[in-house]
């Protein structure tokens, strides 16, 4: 069949809305109909290299629809059903998943080339193979996926909305709830609020941290922020510094999560400093990978036994968290609704990715016209 996807062709290139080829679903494949797509950071990350791909990419990798058709063997998925897509491939059975940590499960080693699972591809045009984000490719109404990547979810949520538990979402909660293992009473601090760092507050707040500190330069986003669950704002990690160690009465905050659209050596040095002894820096968000953004005395780091962790896919396992934070969704306690700013077309994406990097939005969504 055909579609029309926004691609990238080469490291700094613009978007670029084009008519692909999109081959018929293979074993343990499903084609799926993207009703919604994320525009989260990573994707810029294609663009600028900071996270390395092969090109052309069909991108995007936040999304949820609806199954249209089945590969052979598939037995999960029938036409007709609601999922959200992890932007993690989920095997179950390599090693990684075997232990309960799924998301660094083995088929994480196709993300480079961003093929399907058999080392082939599914989108093609002007005789070329199209790579999909993340195995995904949410940036086109149409795709054909693994079923590795999808999550049966409840036909009445609604896919605009949802489309952001596919990334944005478990990644933000889980780099508090489950990496940064927020408790009661902890004092955390979180750098940057975006699509992803803003669901670290909400995830901070409710594993019941007293103080949640959110840092952002924009001031939109710190509104945002203290709507839901940040009990301070800071325009600047120095401002989060003296709040931190004055609510905790000299102690310093037992988290510093960092969710900063490009992670440097600065908010990396900040968020050491602010954590008290045996506190933990959770890292998130991403730099290139020659950029050295983790620059710290290791005297401090010994004798105050500080910890540096990375957290990918908010250190949760995809088909456990996106299920459970869509129940948190329908029973009130975790905000979806409020997290969209705004809306585009699949033509205007590069509209919203200059909005992202202007701090416009907290998340905008592309929804697909069929
Ligand atoms: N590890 C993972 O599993 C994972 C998953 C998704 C996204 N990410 C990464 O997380 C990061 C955040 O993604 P996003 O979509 O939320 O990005 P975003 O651009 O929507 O939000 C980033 C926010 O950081 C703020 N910011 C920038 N510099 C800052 C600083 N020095 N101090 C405080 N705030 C600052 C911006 O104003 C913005 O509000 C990106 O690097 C993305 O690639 C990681
Ligand atoms: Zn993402
Ligand atoms: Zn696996």
């Amino acid at each position: 069949m055909k579609t029309r996807a926004a691609v990238l062709r080469d490291l700094g290139k613009d978007w670029e809305i084009t008519d692909l080829d999109l081959d018929p679903p293979k074993a343990g494949e499903v084609l799926v109909r993207f009703v919604a797509a994320g525009l989260c950071h990573s994707d810029d990350h294609l663009r600028t290299g900071d996270i390395p791909a092969r090109y052309p990419i069909v991108g995007g990798h936040e999304g949820a629809g609806i199954v249209e058709e089945t590969g052979d063997g598939v037995t999960r998925f029938k036409p007709g059903d609601h999922v959200v897509c992890s932007f993690l491939p989920v095997c179950g059975h390599c090693r990684f998943c075997a232990r309960g940590m799924s998301n660094l499960c083995d088929l994480g080693v196709l993300l480079y080339e961003n093929s399907l699972p058999d080392g082939t591809f599914r989108f093609h045009g002007d005789g070329q193979d199209y790579g999909q984000m993340c195995l995904l490719g949410t940036f086109s109404p149409w795709a054909v996926l693994s079923e590795h990547s999808c999550v049966k979810i409840d036909d009445d949520l609604p896919l605009e909305i949802v489309a952001l538990v596919g990334c944005g979402v478990p990644t933000g909660w889980g780099t508090a709830v489950n990496s940064g293992n927020v408790r009661p009473g902890d004092t955390t601090v979180v750098y940057g609020v975006g699509g992803v760092g803003i669901n670290a507050v909400q995830g901070a707040a409710f594993a019941g941290a007293q103080h949640v500190i959110a840092v952002d330069p924009v001031a939109s986003k710190l509104e945002v922020a203290s709507r839901l669950g940040a009990t301070h704002t800071a325009a600047t990690a120095e401002e989060a510094h003296q709040i931190a160690f004055e609510v905790t009465r000299g102690v310093g905050a037992d988290q510093a999560l960092v969710t900063v659209g490009v992670v440097t050596e600065e908010v990396i040095a900040a968020a050491f400093a602010a954590v008290r002894k045996r506190g933990v820096v959770v890292v998130t968000g991403l730099a290139g990978p020659a950029k050295k953004t983790i620059q710290v005395p290791g005297f401090e780091l010994t004798l105050w036994e500080k910890r540096i962790q990375g957290s990918l896919f908010g250190g949760g396992n995809p088909f456990e968290e996106i299920p459970r934070m869509l129940d948190l969704y329908r029973a009130g306690k975790l905000k979806l609704d409020e997290l969209v700013t705004a809306r585009y077309r699949l033509d205007d994406v590069n509209q919203g990715y200059q909005d992202l990097l202007d701090g416009r939005n907290v998340r905008g969504v592309i929804i697909h016209e069929h």
